[in-house]
């Protein structure tokens, strides 16, 4: 039976596909190319099409045996999902409306859901745990809250069983080096200060140094993709053993600062960074960590790049390898 993976020539759709074959499965992947690239799908067999397009979905279920799906398909910047909402709602939503209707019509019980730490919104408290408070800030975070309600209701009428998994900061290239984050344009901390490392920009912009925390700059928790990869693979063979829908945090539990990451950046790839300090990014909440008991405990999931060098240092081998990433 072949697993699909919607998405999977994106970033961590990508690493998702590398993870599953190193792992003898087979694999199907369905992508309009959107933000992924043909040359990040590194085997299996791959679709190009939209996920709202029905008629690619009944091909795709009906020419494999599919008995799961993993769906990364999305657009996930924040900061445009404010300007523009109703694309968000529309990909990210209708997208995964028409999946589960196929799933229903093709009968495939099982999904893995991308989801992220925007559905919390502003945290009450840290290390924030799966049943805190969601209120999310913005339309992406909203859009994903909405999937994962959706999800919850196919449960109950159709016995689909999902597992949601809400991602803090994802980063890192796969080890490799064959795969990494190619984004345009790209937003990211990581990617745009190894930019900066690289001479391709002059250098790396603080969002803001007057938040509550040590130094005044924002704390997040940086995952890396392949450790995020893992967790889903875990998540689907829990599924398939019988266990029930849920949700689950996947962070490493331990916040750095923004300043804290370019000092790491600098002692990694040996180059002068420069920055400055400039205002806030608006919608940026001051720290964001999760906590991942609950993954660690019920999936058995033990990130294996936890340490912010190492998350760097992997990112770093494919920047410098691949200075326009996939082109
Ligand atoms: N930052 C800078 N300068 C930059 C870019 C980012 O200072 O040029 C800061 C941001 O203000 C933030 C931190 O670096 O404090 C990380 O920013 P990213 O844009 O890399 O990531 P975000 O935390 O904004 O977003 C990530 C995911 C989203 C997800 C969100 C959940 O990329 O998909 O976490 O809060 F929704």
């Amino acid at each position: 039976m072949a697993i699909l993976v919607c998405g999977g020539a994106g970033y961590i759709g990508s690493h998702m596909v590398a993870e599953l074959l190193k792992e003898g499965e087979e694999v199907v992947i369905l992508d309009n190319l959107q933000s992924g690239y043909k040359e990040a799908v590194i085997g299996g067999k791959l679709y190009i099409g939209d996920l709202r397009d029905r008629a690619v979905l009944d091909k795709v279920f009906t020419e494999n045996q599919i008995d799961s799906v993993i769906d990364f398909a999305a657009n996930s910047l924040v900061g445009e999902s404010m300007i523009e909402p109703l694309k968000y709602f529309n990909n990210n939503i209708v997208s995964v409306m028409t999946l589960l209707e196929a799933m229903r019509d093709h009968k495939v019980k099982y999904i893995v859901f991308s989801s992220t730490a925007a559905t919390y919104g502003e945290p009450e408290s840290i290390p924030i745990l799966e049943d805190d408070k969601t209120n999310p800030t913005n339309p992406y975070g909203e859009s994903k809250l909405a999937v994962e309600k959706i999800l919850k209701w196919c449960d109950a009428a159709y016995d689909i069983k999902h597992t949601v998994l809400r991602y803090f900061n994802a980063c890192g290239a796969h080890v490799s080096g064959k795969i990494g984050e190619a984004h345009n344009p790209e937003t990211h901390l990581i990617p745009l200060i190894l930019q900066a490392a690289l001479g391709k920009r002059e250098k790396i912009v603080i969002f803001g140094d007057d938040y509550d925390t040590e130094d005044g700059t924002c704390i997040r928790d940086y995952i890396h993709v392949t450790d995020l990869a893992n967790a889903h693979l875990l998540a689907l063979r829990r599924m398939k053993n019988g266990g029930e829908s849920t949700i689950y945090n996947l962070g490493n539990g331990t916040g750095f600062s923004v300043k804290e990451v370019i000092e790491v950046a600098r002692k990694v790839t040996d180059r002068e960074i420069k920055s400055e300090v400039q205002g806030r990014r608006p919608g940026d909440p001051a720290k964001l960590v999760a906590s991942s008991k609950k993954a660690i405990e019920e999936l058995g999931w033990n990130p294996q790049y936890a340490s912010i060098e190492c998350i760097i240092e992997t990112a770093w081998n494919w920047h410098k390898n691949h200075l326009n990433g996939y082109k």
